[in-house]
């Protein structure tokens, strides 16, 4: 049966990946805060990514520029006249719809009234705010919440290009917040308001910009595969022609492609990044705009060049909500008894290795499992946790994506010196000596 976001939302509220923000104020729209198990989550998913597109590369460098930014920026990148949403309005039920959603403008959507929508108002989809204690009436102290992190890397393309001494192709990559008055927003944490990005932008010369585009598409779509995500659910769509945003339309462009996700609550794959193609767009119009040279002088043709900027751009929150509903699993475990587990790549799953005693009440049992737990959680995220039965703490720990569960019983400090690991996905159990349980789990989790 598919999964209902009800479903998702109350089991991220029960179990702490995710509440409403501001709940005790009775919410706020579309804001969500992430709780501590989300809070691990999403570390755990902007790590990885980090990991594979920095560290793991010697042609990357990262970045961490500022959310406000002098104005000039969003008139350069276009997006002080360009991003904008058609909105239109319902007359009758006072309802609001973006344009470029609605299959026709005769019909209200929500209340059937023919005739009673809007004629589409562009609506700019940036926060504005003011820098200092006065509002000045001229709007010169007027600025932005950066709606992309992508500029803050532009901006500072000649710093990183002068410190780190790079040669082409090279990229910079950068995690952080972004924000949007999106006038539709919904589906939980899929479309907010704020979000944070994680984003790439690369340098090459521009005769390589096609191959480099399609390089990245293979690569960033083999990271959903390799950190779990089922196949078949993940899907590449390259723009049509029509929908390409301002900074992929030139002639020299090769587009945009999507990384799509089947999520179970939308009709249609929805999209977890784009891979875009912006040419030599947003260096051009820094230069003209700021007056200062944004050119790349390369040694062997003794010329000056604008580089191509090919631009991997993703979410850290669909990306967090996509690996999340595509872990659960409602299981029958024998007829009548079904679990519900996570199961997340041990990579991204928010606690490793769950240390249980078998009884609470036994000193020795409970000496030896709180000492276990100090000496892995050096290596890994390891918790203790006596709060329940063996059997309760199992299914909890299935339930937050624990992939490896170790108990320690009576044998344990009367026979054997040894413990029982017991595995999240194939629930099957092993016997594995106290001196060895540490190399076992590391080898267990790829560690
Ligand atoms: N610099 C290019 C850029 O910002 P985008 O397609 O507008 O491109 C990139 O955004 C990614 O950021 C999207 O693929 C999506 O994962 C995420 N994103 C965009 N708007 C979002 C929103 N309102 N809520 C959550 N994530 C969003």
């Amino acid at each position: 049966m598919a999964l209902k976001m009800e479903e998702i939302v109350s089991l991220c509220k029960r179990r702490g990946f995710v509440f409403q923000s501001s709940e005790i104020y009775g919410g706020f729209a579309s804001c969500w805060d992430y709780g501590p198990l989300g809070a691990e989550l999403k570390r755990n998913v902007k790590n990885a990514w980090w990991q594979s597109v920095v560290h793991e590369r010697d042609d990357m460098v990262g970045l961490d520029s500022s959310i406000l930014m002098h104005p000039k920026i969003w008139e350069a990148s276009g997006h002080l006249a360009t991003f904008n949403d058609p909105l239109v309005d319902c007359k009758s039920c006072k309802s609001r719809f973006r344009a470029d959603h609605l299959k026709n403008l005769e019909t209200c959507p929500n209340c059937g009234n023919k005739g009673t929508l809007t004629e589409p108002r562009q609506f700019n989809l940036m926060f504005k705010t003011h820098v200092g204690p006065v509002e000045a009436e001229d709007g010169s102290n007027i600025a932005y919440l950066r709606p992309e992190t992508a500029q803050g890397i532009f901006v500072n393309f000649p710093n990183v290009l002068n410190s780190s001494r790079k040669k082409l192709p090279f990229g910079i990559a950068q995690i952080g917040k972004a924000f949007r008055n999106e006038i539709t927003p919904g589906n939980f944490t899929f479309r907010t308001r704020e979000f944070e990005q994680m984003e790439i932008e690369y340098f090459c010369r521009p005769e390589d910009a096609p191959r480099i585009h399609e390089e990245w598409i293979q690569a960033r779509y083999q990271w959903y595969l390799d950190l779990g995500i089922t196949p078949s659910k993940l899907s590449l769509r390259p723009h049509d022609k029509d929908e390409l945003a301002h900074y992929a339309q030139s002639e020299e462009s090769t587009g945009t492609t999507d990384i799509e996700y089947q999520f179970p609550f939308m009709n249609e794959p929805a999209e977890l990044e784009g891979i875009a193609n912006r040419a030599d767009f947003d260096l051009s119009q820094h230069a003209k705009y700021s007056g200062e040279k944004l050119t790349y002088f390369d040694p062997q043709t003794n010329e000056h060049v604008v580089p191509y900027v090919i631009e991997p751009s993703a979410g850290a929150d669909r990306a967090t909500l996509a690996f999340l509903v595509d872990a659960y699993h409602e299981e029958e475990v024998k007829p009548g008894d079904t679990r519900v587990v996570l199961k997340f790549h041990p990579k991204l799953a928010p606690t490793k290795v769950a240390v249980l005693p078998l009884a609470k009440n036994k000193p020795p049992i409970v000496e030896v499992a709180k000492k276990l737990r100090s000496q892995l959680i050096k290596k890994t995220i390891a918790v203790y946790d006596d709060t329940a039965s063996i059997g309760k703490l199992y299914r909890r720990q299935d339930e937050i994506g624990t992939p490896l569960c170790v108990t320690v019983d009576f044998d344990t400090v009367e026979k054997d010196n040894a413990v029982t690991v017991r595995d999240r996905d194939t629930m099957l159990q092993e016997r594995v000596s106290l001196d060895q349980v540490e190399r076992y789990i590391q080898d267990k989790l790829d560690l």
